[in-house]
């Protein structure tokens, strides 16, 4: 079997949830605290062992890739002012075999995937979308690669989510379950409310044998007029069994505005220099809601 050491990470979408912010600047580099989402995404791909990746960018995404290429001045600027701890944490970043492809057309996530083919190969590979940070003692993807090595087939995370929420979601009609591996029947993307077989969603964590280029290559726009994986990834189901695997982690939905600021509110809270001075904050605006702003008194 053939090991997975190569993920793709689709970043070529245009942040309107976001406009304006996203209108002159990548939505994944978009800070949570100090370090932009695609950061927390990248860590956990090389945490997982990946050692090659391959970001799908678009147009206006130029800043992902200084991102994670090194900077010389401020190096400079930083060793100089003897910023040493800032200097760590800027080269972090800089270290790892990162490429890059264009998707020169929005057609939806299945065809940022498949703008990747060619750089993939014939090796099973990992998948990590940008819109969820999960947090976990073993990497997400991880435990992804795990699964697969166990079986050879294609396995996609899951988590529940509420009935509400089944629409947003990649949905999965499981079959049956050993533990947190499921067989499934079907793989739906965003059911109409009330019609989903379960509430087990896809949370933008896959590992995939390259058979699914073969059915992306034709794949038909679906959901939202886009050429949708998780079609490709049903009908690679219907020839090969592909799993779901109910991940053990906390997610953090980045992709809207509301789920940005509680990530944002709950990083702070485990970050050294600031969970206290934030913690005080919340605790006196709750309170005393109706007086008190945010930034009251803390220093
Ligand atoms: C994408 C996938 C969907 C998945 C979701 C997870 O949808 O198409 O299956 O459940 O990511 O975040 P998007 O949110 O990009 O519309």
């Amino acid at each position: 079997m053939k090991i997975v050491k190569k993920a793709i990470i689709p970043a070529a979408g245009l942040g309107t949830r976001f406009l304006p912010a996203t209108k002159a600047m990548p939505k994944e580099m978009l800070p949570i605290v100090d370090r932009p989402t695609i950061e927390y995404i990248v860590e956990e791909a090389i945490l997982s062992g990946i050692e090659d990746i391959i970001i799908v960018t678009g147009k206006g995404k130029r800043a992902i890739e200084d991102h994670f290429d090194r900077n010389f001045e401020l190096e400079q600027h930083l060793k100089e002012k003897g910023k040493l701890d800032l200097l760590e944490k800027v080269n972090k970043s800089s270290n790892v075999n990162i490429h890059y492809i264009r998707q020169k057309e929005p057609k939806g996530l299945g065809h940022a995937i498949w703008c990747a083919r060619k750089f993939i190969g014939n090796e099973p590979f990992a998948v990590l979308l940008g819109d969820d940070i999960v947090q976990a003692n073993v990497p997400c993807t991880k435990q992804l690669i795990a699964q697969y090595e166990q079986t050879g087939s294609s396995i996609i995370g899951v988590q529940h989510v509420s009935y509400e929420e089944t629409e947003r979601y990649g949905i999965i009609d499981p079959i049956n379950n050993k533990d947190r591996v499921y067989r499934v029947r079907k793989f739906i993307e965003k059911p109409k409310l009330g019609s989903a077989p379960s509430n087990l969603a896809i949370m933008g964590r896959y590992v995939l044998t390259p058979e699914i280029f073969t059915f992306l290559e034709c794949q038909e726009a679906g959901a939202g007029g886009e050429i949708q994986l998780t079609d490709a990834i049903q009908k690679l189901n219907e020839i090969q069994q592909v799993y779901a695997y109910n991940f053990d982690g906390k997610r953090f939905d980045v992709g809207e505005k509301l789920g940005f600021i509680l990530t944002t509110i709950e990083f702070a809270l485990h970050n050294e220099e600031l969970a206290s001075d934030v913690r005080k904050m919340l605790q006196r605006f709750q309170n005393n809601s109706s007086k008190s702003t945010l930034l009251e008194g803390i220093h």
